[in-house]
């Protein structure tokens, strides 16, 4: 039995972000165009708030704000996907709606389920070799509801893995059109534990030959997943999220990443050049990344808004659910950097509240118009006579999310320890905190989305984004500044967004 909806508590639920409807949400998948539609799907799963034998759930949007979930899409119930329907990709063939996923098998499974029933199975693998498999498929649809499992499924099987790479980390295709041909990446890992990304090749996306890949070594991580290929503005992007990246200064800090690299992607020989890698976030919950274009041709990501390894609130509570989607975010590149900007449609359902300019802010500062849980607020500052400058979200008699510019150290910090509820991470003690270095000496530029129990803060038109949730006791909703001398607000903004 799924959870039942009518019991899924409301008090985390967002206003304007996709959430499952009950159970489990992880990574964004088939994000996608089908017949003037958009197409997300996720990984899900219906019985439980945490993770489980994946599911692919369905939602259809024509702005990518509004979704309406649909059934669910993949189940897994074939032989070759039997404990879970993995991560991939989606795009329009003809008129069509193809599927890349993942088939994932785990003889560990099989086994335990030998042990409970005491039966003996008839996909047992023989001792000698690995008991994870993983298998990339294919389903399709001719109404964009119902998806059919192709019948020679996997359309790339563990034969085809190339050399050095382990079968069981072999997953995530994304594939993509490039003049008339099927190119896919599927992120994998090699039997040294270094990340990698596999490139194929097909001319009708269903017979595959193996075409090249790309490892940066060691210091990249051990498994790239969910990789995504596109050209954006005269560039080739490669988006994916090693885990286990090290820490590098203010960067890679959550213990799983989410990176691009920008440079160019050769089609004949399946070759990536690297001229620049980057953290695609500077927060906490950030994870998996896709993009689609849109119809518009506006190169557009989301991603999982939560992480692996950090403990969330919402299972223990019994809320029912648990996972969300971030903003789609507008992708653009300047001087060599990936910029995100909030997709322009979310400004459809914005109401503005409060325009504030030119004042200043010397010790504290409060304005009842600007409390809210669920609001964008676009402020301009500038510390010329100022040193330190913070400001409190969900803030209450005891719990605050902290935002604080440090003009001396030219950093910013963004704090969510003071909760009853502090999210944990479960690789690092005392995990709190995400800093970055900025330029005080300038005007900052934020636009900050608040959405109960998330944040997502646009600094200077996009150059760093810190995405984060935050589930406070008291719902406290207020909102308050504080400066260390006179800092001076050139413009404050403030939306109600239904
Ligand atoms: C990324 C990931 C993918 C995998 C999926 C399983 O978050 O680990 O690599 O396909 O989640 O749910």
């Amino acid at each position: 039995m799924t959870i039942d909806t009518d019991k899924i508590n409301q008090m985390y639920r967002h206003h304007y972000h996709l959430m499952p409807e009950c159970g489990w949400m992880n990574d964004p998948n088939g994000f996608s165009c089908f017949n003037n539609e958009y197409h997300l799907f996720y990984q899900h799963y219906p019985y439980d708030t945490m993770w489980g034998p994946m599911h692919w759930a369905h939602a259809v949007s024509p702005d990518l704000i509004r979704w309406t979930h649909k059934e669910i899409a993949l189940k897994p119930d074939k032989k070759y996907d039997r404990n879970g329907i993995f991560s991939g990709s989606g795009l329009q063939v003809g008129n069509e709606h193809w599927l890349y996923y993942t088939g994932h098998t785990d003889s560990h499974l099989d086994l335990l389920y030998d042990e409970k029933f005491k039966k003996k199975s008839d996909t047992a693998i023989p001792a000698s070799e690995p008991l994870i498999r993983q298998v990339q498929c294919l389903a399709r649809s001719e109404d964009g509801v119902t998806y059919k499992k192709f019948l020679d499924n996997p359309i790339i099987g563990i034969d085809q893995i190339p050399e050095g790479i382990r079968i069981e980390d072999f997953r995530d295709p994304k594939v993509w059109v490039h003049n008339n041909k099927f190119f896919m990446a599927v992120g994998s890992k090699s039997i040294e534990n270094i990340s990698h990304v596999l490139f194929y090749v097909s001319t009708d996306g269903v017979k595959w030959e193996f075409l090249n890949r790309l490892t940066l070594g060691k210091s990249f991580g051990t498994v790239w997943e969910c990789p995504d290929l596109f050209e954006l503005d005269g560039k080739h992007v490669l988006l994916f999220s090693p885990q286990d990246k090290p820490r590098v200064g203010y960067d890679f800090e959550n213990v799983h990443s989410s990176m691009a690299l920008i440079g160019s992607f050769d089609y004949s020989t399946g070759e990536f050049t690297v001229e620049s890698d980057q953290e695609i976030d500077q927060g906490f919950d950030f994870y998996a990344p896709q993009s689609l274009l849109t119809l518009e041709g506006k190169r557009v990501m989301i991603a999982w808004m939560n992480m692996w390894d950090m403990k969330y609130p919402l299972h223990e509570l019994g809320h029912g659910w648990n996972g969300s989607m971030t903003l789609p975010r507008e992708l653009s590149i300047k001087d060599g950097r990936l910029i995100q900007r909030p997709y322009h449609t979310i400004e459809n359902y914005q109401d503005i509240q409060v325009e504030l300019n030119d004042f200043i802010i010397s010790g504290e500062y409060k304005n009842d118009r600007l409390n809210d849980m669920s609001q964008r607020i676009d402020i301009k500052f500038n510390m010329e006579h100022s040193s330190h400058f913070s400001i409190d979200f969900f803030k209450g008699a005891k719990e605050k999310l902290t935002l604080t510019f440090n003009k001396n150290r030219n950093q910013m910090v963004l704090d969510r320890k003071e909760s009853t509820y502090a999210i944990e991470n479960l690789a690092y003690k005392n995990d709190y905190s995400r800093s970055q270095n900025i330029d005080l000496s300038k005007e900052v530029k934020l636009s900050v989305f608040l959405d109960v129990s998330s944040i997502e803060i646009f600094v200077n038109g996009g150059e760093l984004v810190f995405t984060s949730l935050f589930f406070t006791e008291e719902m406290g909703g207020l909102v308050s500044f504080s400066s260390n001398g006179r800092t001076h607000v050139n413009k404050l903004l403030k939306w109600t967004i239904s």
